[in-house]
């Protein structure tokens, strides 16, 4: 494997082949797979979980990683191109990602939305312009319009509950924050549960529209796998029968860009807050699902957080196995 950039990169089968060897590797580690390998981390945008899984994924793995973000003592780093770097920074982006990345044997890049254009970010041009200056197998670690880690993890996570794939009804569910957040975690997650044949519901409010671009994409996996995509301001409609309710804060694409706009309008969905009463006439067993870090009492109730059906924690732990198994397949025999 020579790219881990998009879900959609692989087959429903290389995708199912990965997460046998995630679950390979959490009953029989593999200490020495990856020994004398080293993953060098670059962190543009901040993190915990990320952070830490790729960083203990190699530990296991027998390698081991290094993590260069802005917040270090590091230079400057200057981001802008064609800039006359007369200011603080000392260092531009496209000498330190070279350098970054001849230090390890595979990269892994993390660089949120920008969220200044919405053809910009749904094209990942900040992602794409660092991509071309890294010749070693990349990660991508969150995008402005990916997160495939967490997509893997995701998938690992539902085939372990038992999520029906073909009938199974799995909701995306917009969820108030103060703060326009970024769109990669919602087209991430979207497309992976069109990818698994599930019939899934985009709810949000209006004005936060899923870009049609990224529900044209779900809805011809979806076809292909005997599913469907669809999107809806109805909650009652939406949530009658999820066997999963999957919540994310995103940016209103209506006013994408434009912070105060998009503040106005999202005021007045301060309660879109996932409560007991979204689960009333969901399935018996439905799951509540956050990829975190979550604003309890904002996005979640805490009763429902800490309640039986959340998977949060377990979501976060298959980051770990899930990397360990692109990581095998990237530095050691892997056949992808
Ligand atoms: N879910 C996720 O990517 O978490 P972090 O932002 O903490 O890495």
């Amino acid at each position: 494997m020579k790219e881990f950039y998009d879900l959609a990169d692989f087959s429903v089968e290389e995708i199912d082949a990965l997460i046998a060897l995630a679950n390979r590797l959490q009953r029989k580690p593999d200490p020495q797979a990856l020994a004398g390998k080293v993953l060098s981390l670059l962190f543009l945008s901040p993190s915990l979980r990320t952070l830490a899984s790729f960083q203990a994924a190699m530990v296991r793995l027998g390698g081991g990683a290094f993590v260069i973000s802005p917040d270090m003592s590091i230079h400057g780093i200057e981001t802008r191109p064609g800039i006359v770097m007369d200011g603080m920074a000392a260092e531009h982006i496209r000498e330190a990602v070279p350098v970054i990345a001849s230090y390890g044997d595979a990269m892994g890049i993390r660089a949120f939305a920008e969220r200044r254009s919405l053809d910009d970010d749904l094209a990942d041009r900040e992602y794409n312009a660092l991509r071309d200056l890294v010749s070693t197998p990349l990660i991508n670690m969150e995008s402005a319009i990916g997160h495939p880690c967490q997509s893997l993890a995701d998938w690992k996570t539902l085939d372990e509950l038992g999520v029906p794939r073909q009938g199974g009804r799995f909701v995306l569910s917009w969820a108030y924050h103060p703060r326009a957040l970024p769109l990669a975690v919602p087209a991430a997650t979207v497309q992976m549960a069109a990818m698994r044949g599930m019939d899934v519901t985009v709810l949000r409010p209006e004005g936060f529209e899923m870009p049609a671009s990224i529900m044209d994409r779900a809805a011809q996996a979806a076809a292909a796998a005997g599913g469907s995509v669809r999107e809806t301001d109805d909650r009652n409609e939406a949530l009658d029968g999820a066997h999963v309710i999957y919540a994310k804060s995103w940016s209103s694409t209506r006013h994408y860009g434009d912070k105060v706009a998009d503040g106005d309008l999202r005021r007045d969905f301060d309660d879109w807050c996932v409560d007991d009463p979204w689960f009333d006439t969901a399935a018996p067993d439905c799951r509540f699902m956050h990829c975190l870090p979550v604003r309890r009492g904002v996005v979640v109730a805490d009763r429902v957080l800490d309640g039986p059906r959340s998977v949060v924690i377990q979501e976060a732990q298959n980051r770990m196995y899930a990397q360990m198994a692109v990581l095998h397949e990237m530095l050691g025999n892997g056949g992808l």
